[in-house]
């Protein structure tokens, strides 16, 4: 049965993503109605925005079908080539152009987003809540297969609403450029905590659990491969151990069906420097464990 997009609800990546313009990759498509025909409303959607260069690549004709195994519908738009030279009767090699599948959820980002809107009015710990600038949602990949998980945001990170962005981000982002030869932008990187604790003050159990279920939907989201964890905060309340960061280094643990080696604070690191020879080995076992070359 033919579906819609409800209206209001469809934004102009998804029409660049739709008409084969962006290549971020499949579109977004959310909650849907049924309706007869969508493609007059995308083209007039796509023909009103400021960037309509690529008008050989309107759809002529949309049709969403229910899969009948999982209940998603299915988009399968159609591509024009350009109005002129659109053959009056499609030839097989038109047609065989034609149709892309793509599945009706809503893309990582979005979803990140919407999340993080939640995050940002989140009161469930009200002294952090009351003493926050802002909330530290998360930077990075939503399609990263790796995730640094750290502790809380700092006074820079509680300015800035982006994690790791002090003196110890700076040395995580030498750990990833220079360690992994691989870029930040890469990797996903968010905290145990979404909110800075007054003074630095280690988050409380009760925090780190309150503050759990925003971890867990953002990796449901991302669905990393690998978590990286920094530090005693970060090791202990993922893994539910009670364990030294010590003793939890320089092995392979598993949270849900990710793989999660644990290291050295960066900010520890800045202190004990004769430690950064440890957490490299913890890095190369974490390179290894991604097929990632170690030098
Ligand atoms: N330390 C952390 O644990 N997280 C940050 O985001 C910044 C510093
Ligand atoms: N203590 C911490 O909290 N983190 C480390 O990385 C090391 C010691």
């Amino acid at each position: 049965m033919p579906y819609r997009i409800r209206d209001g609800l469809i934004d102009y990546l998804e029409i660049m993503q739709i008409a084969g313009v962006s290549e971020l990759g499949p579109p977004v498509l959310r909650d849907c109605v049924p309706v007869e025909n969508i493609a007059t409303e995308y083209n007039e959607m796509f023909a009103e925005s400021s960037d309509n260069k690529n008008s050989d690549k309107k759809i002529e004709n949309t049709e969403i079908i229910n899969n009948p195994e999982n209940q998603q519908p299915i988009l399968e738009p159609v591509f024009i080539q350009s109005r002129e030279s659109i053959p009056s009767k499609p030839t097989e090699e038109s047609v065989q152009e034609l149709p892309i599948s793509m599945s009706m959820s809503k893309s990582k980002t979005d979803q990140l987003q919407e999340l993080a809107q939640k995050v940002a009015q989140c009161t469930l710990c009200q002294e952090l809540a009351l003493t926050r600038k802002q909330t530290v949602f998360g930077v990075g990949n939503p399609d990263a297969q790796l995730v640094f998980l750290g502790e809380a945001p700092g006074a820079d990170e509680d300015k800035q609403g982006e994690p790791f962005v002090g003196r110890a981000g700076m040395l995580l982002n030498d750990i990833i450029a220079k360690g992994m030869k691989i870029r930040r932008e890469d990797v996903y990187i968010c905290n145990i905590l979404r909110c800075r604790p007054p003074g630095n003050r280690n988050p409380s159990p009760e925090e780190a659990r309150c503050c759990k279920p925003f971890l867990d939907q953002t990796l449901e989201i991302i669905q990393p491969k690998y978590i990286c964890c920094l530090g005693t905060i970060a090791a202990q309340n993922l893994l539910q151990s009670p364990n030294s960061i010590g003793s939890m280094r320089g092995k392979i643990f598993h949270y849900n069906n990710i793989k999660v080696v644990c290291t050295y604070h960066p900010a520890y690191l800045l202190r004990n420097p004769s430690a950064k020879k440890q957490t490299w080995e913890d890095i190369q076992l974490l390179m290894q464990e991604m097929g990632l070359a170690v030098r």
